[in-house]
């Protein structure tokens, strides 16, 4: 199979998402990493480039130059991976594929409904992939309770209750690290700190495993630590395009959490409950009978999880593996387009710009109803309405 040549802007030596998304790139052997400008410092993006193995004249200081380096090569990356602090997304992403090189932009998308907008149309306009890497959508059993849910196994769907809690920015004493400080700070993190920040992976995850899409909500936003202008705590109520009733709850100071994204979806003739952190099960309550424990890697599961899932059961799969669906699906999906095919819809199923600008209005629109005391807003992107 073609190797695809693969590029990363942030991800920097000790960066959060950096490491998952190389180890998730390179899983498969679809990508070589052959280009980066990985930190805000231009020398320690080079060297730290280098270390990794990316040649001397692909090592770039800054994402300027690697796009200029780029785009006249003949061997030029196919799928940039964006992984900057949020405010830099837009301008780093737009700039890429008005060049013709496909992207992976980290979450949230962008900053304002008026960015995210653009680059679903820059990306329509330029005919490449503008992806968006909620990449939990890639665990094996998560993709199942999506094929579940589409063939019936619980009916019509009632209720999705999301989760994504944890307790990480708890400790009043620490609210001063600027590690943490800057995300509650609406200058550097925009209007949202907690709901965009982790939320809006639950809500995402709310429309993936439902196919039903977030029509209007209310939110209640809360700042347990006083000293925080923006939000560490909401809850969420929404409704979604096809009836469902949606619940969402979101805290980054829920001591004793640690990952906390849950999905829970319960539907006229059964209950369906998964976990970020034991991804490798699903539970499985059909109406009137006995709970069942859905293994990862077992028989007879849907195709869409088998062929997310990779080692057999019984053996733990965690997120890198999730990401690297999303690489593997990429990478089927640029290929079928190199050779004029159109992809297997199974490949097909990696979040895009779209998704990405969804969120971003539910986040301002989750910021607007919490300003007016809870009033229902409309959630959807004007663009889509
Ligand atoms: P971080 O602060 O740990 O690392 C950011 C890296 O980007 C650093 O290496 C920094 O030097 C580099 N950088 C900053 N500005 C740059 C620029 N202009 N050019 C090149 N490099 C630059 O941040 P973290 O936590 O890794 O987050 C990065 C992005 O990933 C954020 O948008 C965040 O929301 C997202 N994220 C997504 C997760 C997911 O599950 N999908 C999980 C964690 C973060």
């Amino acid at each position: 199979m073609k190797r695809l040549n693969w590029g990363m802007i942030g991800g920097g030596k000790g960066s959060q998402i950096g490491p998952a998304h190389r180890i998730a790139a390179g899983l498969d052997g679809h990508f070589a990493f052959v280009a980066g400008a990985l930190d805000a410092d231009a020398a320690a993006g080079r060297a730290f480039a280098q270390e990794l193995g990316v040649a001397a004249d692909r090592a770039y200081g800054d994402w300027r130059e690697m796009l200029e380096g780029e785009r006249g090569r003949a061997d030029k990356i196919d799928l940039v991976t964006v992984a900057t602090p949020n405010a830099t997304h837009y301008e780093i992403s737009k700039a890429f594929l008005e060049a013709g090189i496909n992207v992976l932009c980290e979450k949230p998308m962008t900053v304002t409904e008026a960015e995210a907008e653009d680059l679903v149309l820059t990306a329509r306009k330029a005919g490449r992939i503008c992806a968006v890497n909620y990449g939990y959508t890639g665990y094996a059993l998560v993709r199942h309770m999506r094929a579940m849910v589409a063939r019936g196994d619980i009916g019509k769907v009632r209720l999705v209750v999301a989760e994504f809690a944890h307790g990480h920015h708890a400790n009043a004493a620490d609210a001063d690290n600027p590690r943490v400080r800057w995300r509650y700070d609406p200058a550097q993190a925009g209007v949202s700190a907690q709901f965009a920040d982790c939320g809006i992976h639950a809500l995402h995850m709310a429309s993936f495993v439902t196919g039903q899409e977030v029509a209007r909500l209310s939110s209640d936003f809360a700042s347990c630590l006083p000293s925080r202008v923006l939000e560490d705590d909401a809850m969420v109520n929404f409704r979604m395009d096809g009836g469902a009733v949606g619940r969402l709850w979101t805290s980054s100071v829920a001591i004793g959490r640690q990952h906390g994204l849950t999905i829970q979806v319960f539907g006229e003739t059964g209950g369906l409950r998964w976990a970020q952190e034991q991804p490798n099960q699903l539970y499985y309550m059909p109406l009137g009978q006995r709970l069942q424990v859905i293994e990862r890697g077992e028989g007879n599961l849907s195709p869409e999880a088998d062929r997310a899932s990779r080692v057999t059961v019984g053996h733990a799969e965690g997120m890198p593996l999730a990401f690297g669906n999303i690489y593997r699906d990429l990478a089927e999906s640029l290929l079928a387009a190199a050779e004029g095919r159109k992809p297997d819809p199974a490949v097909t199923l990696f979040p895009t710009a779209e998704d990405g600008l969804r969120s971003i209005s539910a986040i301002h629109a989750a910021v607007a109803s919490a300003k007016s005391e809870g009033a229902w807003v409309d959630a959807r992107p004007a663009l889509f309405r």
